[in-house]
């Protein structure tokens, strides 16, 4: 994460800019410093799929778009919508088609956040919501989670009573970078007690944003909760067990008053019509989806095991990336510039960071799982006394 700095409209009258979005250097540039071919290099990094779905070939040699290219795509995205809403179980009128879900969050942000308002996140927990609420010039109500003996839950007592000062309420769930879900009932708990509390003192109930990038990997999901908490939106992607995280396509899936203004802050064509197209087409086999996570479930727990058996301390996870804790910093820092030398990158965490001490891995074929495991453990002989 990058490193904090004076907040939003603030930051702006010091001439400082909120915190950006950091990620681990390039492949291409990891090649240049450790003198890897770029083959070489494998992203344990993204929490995205090694290879994407055997569907896109199919849809680019068919080609059915390609009449279309020398046009804009429409502006509703109607063939999209359509095959997202029939995935979701909304209408398409319910469903706002955006460059991957990081646009659609930077969308509810501008939307429904103005400077000064709060917004709380849940921490450990993915960091562009903090990015995406600086911008706004709005400020950040971090909540702590529960520790890692609790699943990482949310503490819910404590988001409800911050909730009473916030506009917006950013959970994600499954979370990352934990890899836990919530149990069943705590999301409908909270938003039900979100509502009747703003109902007892007067006001608007909070915006709630449900990022569900991992959703396809646990059974449930907060779309059913539609109907019963009006100022919901849920966010979801076809990056992670769709494949298909190069394409850019996300959806924010709402009734109409929530959704009208992010709809109202979307430029009028984020997606590429070839994007459009093959995000359509994967959302109408869902059994992409469900056996990639079969597969990433069987491999998540051998590479789990593998770790654990090299002396690494692995959280449990729902999702396609795993959870390391080592001692201290120091330790997590040397075991990622070990797996980096051999053209493995990790996700770190920064210094201030509540996990500076832990590594994220992206669970990935068997084959690149294996050098994997070989580096960790040379990287835990190199690290014995
Ligand atoms: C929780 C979460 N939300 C959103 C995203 C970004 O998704 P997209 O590729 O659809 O922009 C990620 C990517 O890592 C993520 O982990």
């Amino acid at each position: 994460m990058g490193a904090v700095s004076p907040a939003g409209a603030l930051g702006s009258l010091l001439g400082t800019e909120p915190a950006a979005y950091a990620w681990e250097p390039s492949s291409e540039e990891i090649a240049r410093q450790t003198g890897l071919p770029i083959t070489a290099i494998v992203r344990f990094d993204t929490n995205t799929r090694p290879a994407p779905p055997a569907l896109v070939a199919r849809v680019l040699t068919a080609g059915a778009f390609r009449p279309g290219l020398s046009e804009y795509p429409p502006n509703d995205y109607g063939p999209l919508a359509r095959a997202a809403a029939a995935a979701y179980g909304v209408e398409p009128e319910e469903i706002v088609v955006g460059a991957g879900a990081d646009e659609i969050l930077d969308l509810v942000a501008r939307a429904w956040l103005r400077p000064g308002e709060a917004a709380i996140v849940p921490t450990p927990t993915y960091a562009m919501y903090r990015v995406v609420t600086e911008q706004r010039g709005a400020r950040v109500h971090e909540v702590p989670r529960r520790g890692p003996g609790e699943a990482w839950a949310l503490d819910v007592a404590a988001i409800r009573a911050a909730a009473r000062e916030a506009a917006l309420v950013w959970l994600c769930d499954p979370n990352n970078p934990t890899g836990r879900a919530e149990a069943p009932g705590t999301l409908p708990g909270l938003l039900a007690s979100l509502a009747g509390d703003a109902a007892l003192d007067g006001r608007p109930a909070p915006l709630v944003a449900v990022d569900e990038a991992y959703a396809e990997f646990v059974d449930s999901s907060a779309l059913a909760l539609l109907d019963s908490y009006a100022r919901l939106i849920v966010v979801r992607t076809v990056s992670k067990a769709y494949g298909l995280a190069g394409l850019r396509v996300g959806f924010g899936i709402a009734r109409r008053p929530v959704l009208e203004p992010v709809e109202h802050h979307r430029p009028p064509g984020p997606v590429s019509t070839v994007s459009a197209a093959i995000a359509a087409a994967a959302l109408a086999e869902p059994a992409i989806a469900r056996s990639f996570v079969v597969e990433t479930g069987v491999e998540r727990e051998r590479l789990a095991a593998g770790l654990a058996a090299v002396g690494w301390r692995v959280e449990p996870s729902v999702a396609n990336f795993l959870l390391v804790r080592f001692g201290s910093p120091a330790v997590a820092g040397r075991a990622a510039a070990a797996l980096l030398r051999r053209g493995l990158v990790a996700r770190t965490f920064g210094p201030d960071h509540p996990l500076a001490a832990a590594l994220r891995l992206t669970v990935r074929t068997p084959a690149e799982d294996d050098r994997l495991l070989e580096a960790a453990a040379e990287a835990a002989r190199e690290e014995a006394p």
